[in-house]
């Protein structure tokens, strides 16, 4: 394991042998701004908590260029482009925050290094949802 992508898959993977880790990334990111409150405010977070499982994965896996993984990221840009989820690129950084925030407190490897990891990979998954805004 020497590489960014392959520390951030091993942290993840740490992360997801408990189960409550996406309980606490939600409580942390829908109070970061009223604005993600209200957006999910009709949500089936059971539901949602597997569907995200599985989209910080395609993160991780488009950022290792890994490009099975494209076919679902260009889902999630286009469903949260301006004419369906609507979700402005600025809140993109809450949600990174509030990621990284939920590692640092359930990696029990968590340190500076992994946090650089883990902010360059979500950067490049970033980038290509939220240029997806308004290109619908
Ligand atoms: C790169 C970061 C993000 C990833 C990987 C991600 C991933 C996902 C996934 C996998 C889904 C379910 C599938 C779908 O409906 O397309 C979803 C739904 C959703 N996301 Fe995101 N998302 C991200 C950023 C955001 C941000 C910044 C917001 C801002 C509020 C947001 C709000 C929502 C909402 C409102 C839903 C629909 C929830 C519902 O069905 O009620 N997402 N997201």
């Amino acid at each position: 394991m020497d590489n960014e992508k392959d520390r951030v898959k091993g942290s993840y993977a740490r992360c997801l042998m408990k189960d409550n880790f996406f309980d606490y990334f939600y409580e942390i990111f829908m109070n970061a701004d009223p604005y993600v409150k209200e957006r999910f405010s009709k949500t089936d977070f059971e539901q949602q908590k597997k569907l995200i499982r599985h989209g910080v994965n395609l993160m991780i896996m488009y950022a290792n260029e890994e490009f099975v993984a494209k076919v679902g990221l260009e889902r999630l840009r286009k469903s949260h482009s301006i004419n369906e989820l609507n979700i402005h690129p600025k809140y993109y950084s809450y949600w990174k925050a509030s990621l990284i925030q939920t590692v640092a407190e359930f990696d029990d490897e968590f340190d500076e290094n992994l946090r650089n990891d883990w902010s360059q990979v979500l950067d490049v998954g970033i980038a290509f949802i939220s240029s997806g805004y308004d290109a619908y």
